[in-house]
């Protein structure tokens, strides 16, 4: 499988050996260019020259004269030298035994036909021959080196010069099997460095993944190793961040679910006891059995009050959007107390208002509405009769403050910090009897947060508790 490892190294690998293969096939072809060229010009200047000088002599027959200026050229360039008349036949040969012979090389045969006025050509034509020509045993490169030879009516010749080459291709040799095996090593070396590299590139993301896996099976609690630094240090640091917060949804998820089925489990127990007492009695009297009626429907308010407050939460947990608008801040508070009067009436409790005129707030009117309802019920609701609720709104500092201040059994302080999650109460039972879920203030934190705003609360058991809830004046939310 084509894993990024994998592609890693063969990417490197591609990149390193492809430009290096590429720079040592250059190199060498530079280098014996370079070498080739030198040699040829050396032996063709050197081949010309004595064509000029042993042209004179050719003509005139003083054959030793030739012979010895042959030898001595011989011995100073290193070779053998032969000179060929028009027609072919060796005149004259430094190593004697091809004399008379029809001479055999191309080159000199090119140069004796007119095509071309000199010629060069290093040929391997197996080790005998090479032997043969050079007199140079063990080797495998010969070169021949012609030029022409010429008199007052033109061509009258070809002075051969066969010289040693092997030395050449020797040196050339060994540069080519320096780079070679400068380009197996480095090829080696990228390798490691390829496999080192693409390990620590791809461990971390093979962890993230593995991790992954498990989450995927269902276990959130599993978290990626954090190691090294940079950008794949950052991925498990997130990954893990993103990690712990899925782990915490779920939690509280589970909790709200087995929560809530509680709370809906015990009207609809209640509701079933009533109703059975209610079929296996038939005789029951009336008015009993009106109680019972009552009873039930009371509880089915319950439900139905439950039901209505998990929709709302579920509906912001998913962001729903807000309506916003200019909401008279004055008018609604004064709204929401005239809502709750008779409640307050019933358990000839004051409610008195302090509230500023024309306060205005960009935000959702209903939730603003929610959120002081909400308040001033449970005001009402914890204080005993006859006691005192007080709601005020002011402008501090260009924010929106509402206070509703009761004098009723207050909280105690080891509970003010849960008042606002999902289903508590401070007193399980009294909360059943007052028809309390422990949803209410969970609602108005979430849409306190909404407006951008905030939620505290100040009380002591048996004095009283008053909750502040203060908008930033845009109530802008996050
Ligand atoms: N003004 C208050 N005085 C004393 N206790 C309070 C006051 N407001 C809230 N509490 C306590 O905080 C708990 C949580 O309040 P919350 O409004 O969330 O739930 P609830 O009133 O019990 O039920 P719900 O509002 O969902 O019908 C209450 O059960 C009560 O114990
Ligand atoms: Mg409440």
């Amino acid at each position: 499988m084509a894993s990024i490892r994998w592609k890693i190294l063969l990417a490197f690998f591609l990149i390193v050996g492809l430009s290096f293969f590429v720079a040592a096939t250059t190199l060498t072809g530079l280098v014996s260019d370079y070498l080739f060229d030198q040699r040829t010009r050396d032996d063709s200047m050197k081949t010309e020259k004595l064509a000029l000088a042993a042209a004179p002599l050719f003509q005139s027959v003083s054959a030793n004269e030739l012979n010895d200026m042959l030898e001595e050229n011989a011995v100073s360039m290193d070779g053998r030298l032969m000179l060929i008349d028009n027609d072919g036949k060796i005149q004259y040969d430094t190593f004697q035994n091809l004399c008379g012979q029809r001479v055999q090389v191309d080159e000199a045969l090119r140069v004796l036909s007119g095509d071309a006025a000199e010629a060069y050509g290093i040929h391997a034509p197996g080790r005998a021959v090479v032997e043969e020509m050079s007199g140079e045993s063990g080797a495998d490169y010969v070169a021949y080196s012609v030029h022409e030879m010429t008199g007052f009516q033109g061509r009258i010749g070809a002075a051969l010069y066969v010289s040693r080459v092997q030395s050449l291709m020797d040196s050339l040799q060994t540069v080519r099997m320096r780079l070679v095996s400068v380009f197996a090593i480095i090829a080696v070396a990228a390798l490691v460095v390829a496999l080192i590299l693409s390990r620590v590139l791809t461990n971390p993301i093979t962890a993230v993944s593995r991790t992954m896996r498990k989450m995927g099976k269902g276990d959130l609690s599993v978290r990626v190793p954090v190691k090294g630094s940079g950008e794949l240090r950052e991925l498990a640091e997130n990954y893990n961040t993103m990690a712990a917060q899925l782990e915490s949804l779920d939690k509280t998820r589970n909790q709200f679910v087995s929560n809530a089925s509680h709370e809906l489990k015990t009207p609809l127990a209640t509701m079933k006891i009533m109703l059975e007492s209610m079929i296996y009695q038939p005789d029951m009297p009336a008015e009993v059995r009106t109680e019972f009626m009552k009873d039930i429907n009371h509880e089915i308010d319950r439900l139905t009050g439950i039901v209505t407050d998990l929709l709302v939460l579920t509906r912001m947990d998913n962001r729903e959007e807000m309506k916003r608008e200019s909401v008279n801040m004055s008018e609604l508070t004064l709204e929401t107390i005239h809502l709750l009067t008779p409640a307050a009436e019933q358990r000839r409790q004051t409610l008195a208002e302090d509230v500023r005129q024309d306060i205005v707030l960009y935000g959702d009117r209903s939730k603003l509405g929610q959120i002081l309802y909400n308040l001033t019920d449970n005001a009402i609701k914890y204080t005993p009769e006859e006691g005192t609720i007080r709601v005020s709104l002011k402008q501090e500092d260009g924010r929106i403050i509402w206070r509703v201040k009761d004098n009723g059994i207050g909280i105690p302080k080891d509970d003010q910090e849960h008042i606002f999650e999902r289903f508590y109460r401070v007193d399980k039972a009294r909360g059943r009897e007052t028809g309390g879920t422990g949803l209410g203030l969970s609602i108005v934190r979430q849409m306190v947060k909404m407006h951008g705003g905030t939620i505290s609360v100040y009380s002591e058991p048996g004095q009283g508790s008053e909750f502040v809830v203060i908008f930033p004046q845009e109530g802008a939310a996050p």
